[in-house]
């Protein structure tokens, strides 16, 4: 079986079809990095656009074998995005006081009838704690076990709707109108993380900083549990614009120079070395120093940081994870970003690459391809899809421990509370 998992990020869709062998192992058969279009700080702002790049990515995937479309998830992102959660409560009153699968349906319905801001789209919830006769229950399965009162704490993510409503309107253009879209959609903050973070650093405390092109996501997670997501509008594609300004130069030398000679944390960088931008643009004879480019740089990034640092505060997390953060995105390429992370959250910080021993690779070749901070949300996409899979049940391997993500059950009841896209 193969799933085809698609990240549609700001500047480049990168993807991945995985191959689900009857035994379970994953294996990578094909990678796409494409430039996007239609997509402006995670968010589809032209349907058009984005379905012209789509429908070449999609038919250079179904040349590769038409099955790989069958099982196919988009990865979503925006700060226009909410991260909540909300309690619902219920009892139990059948006499032998047993939970059953329909409880947690009501519990869930329960924690649903919030007064919503009109407008937002639901897109995840799932149950985070289960509390048993005001007693917090470890195990995230509670079937068969026994109360008078069931409480639940229940991740919502909602993105506003008008996002939505672009995205619905792209795949039914490019899958059909009959696709089944159900369970193809996953909020970036809450993929990436399925194939960077360990359990121990779920566990311990952590926070993963993806920095794309035109957003920052930040995900963190504490007792092996998400805590919360958010996603600022500032990317890496800010850093190239402040070059292009401070050095007066094009956008296309400003993301080369940032490229190979850019660095974060400007006190690495001697004044003496200079780059001489004639090399990179025609008509250009201007020699500068690498140490002003890294001041032009180090600015934004602090900014970047500075604004997860906030997030960090306001959930009381700052300087307080355990397994620090973990960076991943096109933008923690940048020389010298661990160094300025470390300085400005005071943190243990490393960047964040696709955890291979759970993806295995057809050809060397992918494996270089996936070997990338890039990859991190299209593989955690793909790995999050199979793990769904898996639960619904296809296939005979165990289940994995990961988020009960658009569920088909959790589905019906927020179709219940959202109002139908048309
Ligand atoms: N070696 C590098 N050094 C510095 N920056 C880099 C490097 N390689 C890529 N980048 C930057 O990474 C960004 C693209 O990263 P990525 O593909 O993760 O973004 P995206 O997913 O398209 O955007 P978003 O997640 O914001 O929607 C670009 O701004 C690019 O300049
Ligand atoms: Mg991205």
């Amino acid at each position: 079986m193969f799933v085809t998992a698609i990240d549609l990020g700001s500047s480049q869709i990168k993807g991945v079809v995985v191959d689900v062998k009857r035994d379970g192992t994953v294996v990578a058969v094909k990678t796409i990095k494409k430039k996007s279009g239609g997509i402006k700080k995670g968010e589809i702002v032209d349907v058009e656009e984005a379905v012209k790049v789509l429908f070449e990515i999609l038919s250079e995937i179904k040349h590769f074998d038409k099955k790989c479309i069958k099982n196919i998830v988009f990865g979503i992102s925006g700060s226009k995005s909410k991260f909540l959660v909300s309690r619902g409560v219920i009892s139990i009153q059948r006499p032998d006081l047993e939970i059953i699968s329909d409880d947690i349906d009501r519990v869930i319905k329960e924690s649903l009838a919030i007064n919503f801001p009109p407008g937002w789209q639901i897109i995840h919830s799932f149950p985070r704690e289960f509390i048993i006769d005001d007693i917090e229950v470890d195990d995230a399965n509670v079937v068969g076990l026994s109360g008078r009162k069931l409480e639940a704490n229940v991740v919502l993510i909602a993105i506003f709707s008008s996002i939505y409503k672009n995205f619905t309107k792209m795949t039914n253009l490019v899958l059909g109108k009959k696709a089944d879209i159900d369970g193809s959609l996953i909020f970036n903050p809450m993929a990436g993380e399925r194939a960077v973070l360990s359990k121990s650093q779920k566990e311990l405390g952590s926070a993963l900083i993806d920095i794309g092109f035109g957003t920052t996501s930040l995900s963190v997670f504490q007792d092996g549990k998400i805590f919360s997501t958010k996603v600022f509008p500032i990317g890496a594609g800010n850093i190239t614009n402040d070059i292009a300004i401070g050095l007066k130069c094009s956008i296309k030398t400003a993301e080369a120079i940032k490229i190979t000679s850019g660095c974060a944390f400007s006190k690495d960088v001697s004044t003496k070395e200079k780059i001489d931008l004639s090399q990179f643009e025609e008509g250009q004879s201007k020699e500068v120093s690498k140490r002003y480019i890294a001041e032009i740089i180090e600015v934004r990034v602090r900014e970047i940081f500075s604004l997860v640092n906030e997030e960090l505060k306001n959930l009381a997390k700052s300087q307080k994870l355990p397994a620090g953060v973990v960076i991943s995105g096109g933008g923690s390429k940048l020389q010298g970003i661990l160094d300025l992370a470390k300085e400005e959250l005071r943190l243990p910080a490393q960047i964040g690459l696709p955890n291979l021993s759970e993806i295995e690779s057809s050809h060397a070749q992918i494996t270089n391809e996936l070997d990338d901070p890039e990859m991190v949300v299209a593989c955690g996409l793909a790995l999050q899809k199979v793990d769904n899979l898996k639960k619904e049940g296809p296939f005979r391997f165990a289940q994995g421990s990961n988020y009960l993500i658009s569920e088909p059950w959790y589905r019906k009841i927020i179709k219940l509370f959202t109002p139908s896209e048309d």
